[in-house]
């Protein structure tokens, strides 16, 4: 094989892991029928962990919603950070998460609360 052909084997071969973290984690619309995670920044807002898990509860959504840690999403110092459906939120409240699944959820469109 020749130094080109390793490099765009070396190129493919990046790609396709590169593809495969960002669905890893959750920056893409999830699969349809597949539970989308919506992610906790572990690091600084771990403590949001069980109070998103129990509004996904409420909410009966648990079969659509997955929370899930996360390392650092960007935002450090800004609160309570989540990410979903690919948007980072930062100063995140049970509330608002409250209002941003319910308005997910009821017309399954990308509304989102006031950031
Ligand atoms: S450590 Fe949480 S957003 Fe960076």
């Amino acid at each position: 094989m020749t130094y080109k052909a390793w490099g765009i084997a070396a190129v493919a071969v990046l790609l396709f892991l590169g593809s495969a973290f960002v669905g890893m984690v959750g920056l893409v619309p999830a699969e349809a029928g597949a539970a989308e995670k919506l992610l906790v920044c572990g690091p600084c807002s771990g403590a949001f962990l069980s109070t998103a898990s129990r509004v996904v509860e409420e909410l009966g959504c648990s079969d659509r919603v997955v929370v899930v840690r996360s390392s650092c999403l960007g935002p450090c110092s800004q609160g309570v950070v989540i990410a979903f459906r690919g948007e980072v939120y930062s100063n995140m409240t049970e509330d608002l998460l409250r209002t941003l699944l319910e308005a997910t959820f009821s017309d399954d469109t990308d509304a989102k609360p006031a950031n």
